[in-house]
């Protein structure tokens, strides 16, 4: 995919959109050359990468950061960047600032969590000329409030706003949308009802496309393993393999071999 439309095209065709986040220059390179439409240079950062509890940490610095990041390495990838905690909560200036600095660091559209109470601000963007993207459900922003990381909108009043809610992100403007953490027919529902396109995590099969984490689904955390997430490699596996070899060849006096060395 080259640009935001594409998402209406392929929910019309029905063809499933694939998102994984990126976050640095040597995933990106490796990902320039995968089949998957999109990169997601997401706030998740702040776990996978520094290593941190929730992704509030996260700065329009260190957005836009690891965002040129991945942006130089993937020129031809479609690159969406989070607007960071409370970025859209602050009125249109601060936005349109935050939002300014992604893409000039290479984004071509920003993802912004929810929507009650900034659809307004979420509404200057798109009419500003930024692509939005929403993000509905479990909302990793406002961990705090929801009392952690757990499946949204079980309750039927929930459901019902979650769908008002997704209504007024496409009434906004934005072209898609990402449903994290809720039940499966829900998501199914709400995809049915939209124009624009659904990307799930967690939110079973029907979305109109898919997301993961790039180092959840590369295994690279052995400890991290919630229901939705599949393992597609064991990279934690090969990393503590290569390593160990590498660390043996060294004792053993059999690295650098005399290809290896320079006479
Ligand atoms: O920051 C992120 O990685 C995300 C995805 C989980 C959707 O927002």
């Amino acid at each position: 995919m080259k640009t935001i439309r594409e998402f209406a095209d392929a929910k019309a065709a029905g063809r499933k959109i694939v998102m994984v986040t990126a976050y640095d220059a040597w995933s990106a390179r490796l990902l320039a050359a995968a089949p998957v439409d999109c990169l997601l240079v997401g706030d998740s950062v702040m776990m996978t990468l520094y290593g941190d509890r929730d992704t509030l940490g996260a700065t329009t610095e260190i957005m836009a950061t690891h965002t040129r990041l991945v942006a130089r390495q993937a020129p031809d990838k479609l690159i969406v960047a989070d607007m960071p905690f409370l970025a859209v909560r602050k009125g249109n200036a601060y936005a349109l600032d935050c939002a300014a600095e992604l893409l000039r660091a290479g984004a071509h559209a920003v993802k912004a969590e929810g929507v009650r109470g900034h659809a307004d601000v979420l509404h200057h963007l798109v009419e500003s000329g930024i692509p939005v993207m929403g993000h509905l459900g479990l909302t990793p922003q406002s961990v705090h409030a929801l009392g952690g990381y757990k499946v949204q909108a079980k309750e039927p009043a929930e459901a019902a706003q979650l769908r008002a809610d997704a209504a007024t992100l496409q009434n906004a403007g934005c072209f898609s949308l990402v449903l994290e953490c809720v039940p499966a027919p829900l998501a199914q529902s709400v995809t049915a009802g939209l124009k624009i396109a659904t990307i799930g995590i967690g939110a079973g099969a029907d979305c109109d496309g898919q997301v993961l984490v790039l180092h959840d689904l590369l295994g690279l955390n052995p400890d991290f393993k919630p229901k939705f997430v599949r393992r597609f490699a064991d990279t934690a596996t090969v990393m503590k393999d290569g390593v160990a070899a590498y660390t043996e060849a060294v004792r053993a006096g059999t690295f650098p071999n005399e290809k290896e060395s320079f006479r």
